[in-house]
């Protein structure tokens, strides 16, 4: 076989090749294949071993001993949105509460009149910004939200744009229709005449293949579990997959809520009760937990991840990239803080941001595994093994990223 690029002298390889999701106490079990090469032959997987027997190929690339794993997934982003909130930092300091920021006409709803203001053409660049960013900190597969539209026109704008984006960027982008992430001015006493003036969208977002999943804001002072429920209940009639913005802040019960409505994912769960736990455990939901958000918004209430995969719970875990709750694109950060404030162990985490994160968008069939077969989204890591991620926290381990067997960001030296 004369392979088109093979990956040698790979110091520890992660494959994550399991039948996902992984749930519970099987997230802690990793295998490693040391000195290990990977070749690629037309954006593929096509064989996977020892660095001594490994085939031919017309370009070679060295790992240098390196650790490598396939390209991390990102299951949880609000990619696409106009102006920053910088300004309003001082006012998280002050210890103003985010909802509170939000009632008072702030927070989300700021970020919905800079993205009604923008131009297509603005929120593209600003969306590809983000995701070079992304890619450059190994990720290769992302989903991304709408939900600073809160209008039938910026909604779609905004769905427009992550189309763009998925065909003018490199990177996979798996689509979700927020629609309902908070309760616009215009509709304050009437939320249910809102969530239909959403739910009207539903068939044209369908038709034009403009998002795959439906998700809401279940949370005081925005929808209600009862109002989610019907919302959602017309997404599945049209044919979409859920997801749910669940005990964010309060526990309202949106973790059952995401079970009972067989949601792909729930999302934050951070103060889920034990009930929606254990129901969460005996699911096919999968838990999609945000510690960035938690360390952003200066709360403590993490999410009881070893507690949900003591009940084998299947999670992953997410930036929760957006200019509010979450501002960074950079998962490795998140991965530890999963480690430091979840009390994930490494292997956990990895689970979290491949084969678990890939299952949790849609895509456990493409993404999140090195794979014979498979796409060849490959990063190779400036460390010597899976463990060192988490641990050296809070800047880039990415030396070189692979999407689809081509090379899309290489470190540079600058001496
Ligand atoms: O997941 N909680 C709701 N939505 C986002 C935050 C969006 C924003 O503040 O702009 C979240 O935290
Ligand atoms: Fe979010």
């Amino acid at each position: 076989m004369q392979a088109d690029v093979v990956i040698t002298n790979i110091g520890q390889l992660l494959t994550m090749n399991k039948q996902g999701p992984v749930r519970g106490k099987d997230m802690n079990e990793l295998e490693t294949i040391e000195n290990a090469a990977v070749a690629i032959q037309e954006r593929k997987v096509a064989w996977i071993g020892k660095t001594a027997e490994a085939p031919a190929a017309e370009k070679t690339i060295d790992a240098g001993g390196k650790l490598v794993t396939p390209g991390l997934v990102e299951p949880h982003t609000h990619l696409v949105f106009g102006g920053s909130r910088e300004k309003e930092m001082a006012m998280k300091q002050a210890g103003v509460p985010y909802l509170e920021i939000l009632e008072k006409g702030g927070g989300i709803l700021s970020t919905v009149r800079a993205t009604k203001e923008a131009q297509s053409g603005e929120l593209l660049e600003k969306a590809l910004f983000h995701l070079d960013r992304m890619a450059m900190h190994g990720i290769t597969t992302v989903e991304a939200k709408s939900g600073y539209g809160l209008d039938k026109e910026t909604e779609l704008k905004q769905l427009n744009v992550v189309k763009q984006a998925n065909e003018s960027h490199p990177l996979d982008i798996v689509s979700t229709f927020l629609g309902a992430h908070a309760i616009p001015p215009e509709y304050k006493d009437d939320p249910e005449a809102f969530l239909d003036s959403m739910s009207d969208l539903f068939a044209e977002i369908r038709e034009k293949d403009l998002a795959r999943f439906v998700d809401i804001f279940t949370e005081k002072g925005v929808f209600t579990v009862d109002q989610s429920r019907r919302y959602l209940q017309k997404a599945k009639e049209h044919g979409f997959g859920v997801k749910i913005h669940a005990d964010e802040i309060h526990p309202l019960g949106g973790t059952e809520l995401a079970v009972e409505m067989g949601a792909i994912s729930g999302d934050h769960l951070a103060v889920a009760s034990d009930e929606g736990i254990r129901q969460l455990a005996d699911s096919d939901t999968i838990g999609v937990i945000l510690p960035g958000t938690i360390f952003y918004l200066g709360k403590d209430s993490y999410a009881p991840a070893c507690k949900m995969m003591d009940q084998r719970a299947a999670l992953a875990i997410s930036t929760d990239f957006n200019p509010g709750s979450s501002v960074t694109e950079n998962l490795q950060l998140i991965m530890s803080i999963a480690a430091l404030k979840l009390k994930m162990t490494p292997a956990e985490i990895w689970h979290a941001v491949t084969v678990n994160a890939a299952h949790a968008i849609g895509e456990g069939d493409n993404a999140g595994t090195i794979a014979v077969g498979r796409r060849a989204d490959v990063v190779i890591w400036d460390a010597p093994n899976y463990m060192y991620i988490p641990y050296h926290y809070g800047v880039n381990h990415a030396n070189t990223v692979i999407k689809n067997g081509a090379v899309l960001y290489e470190r540079q030296e600058i001496r």
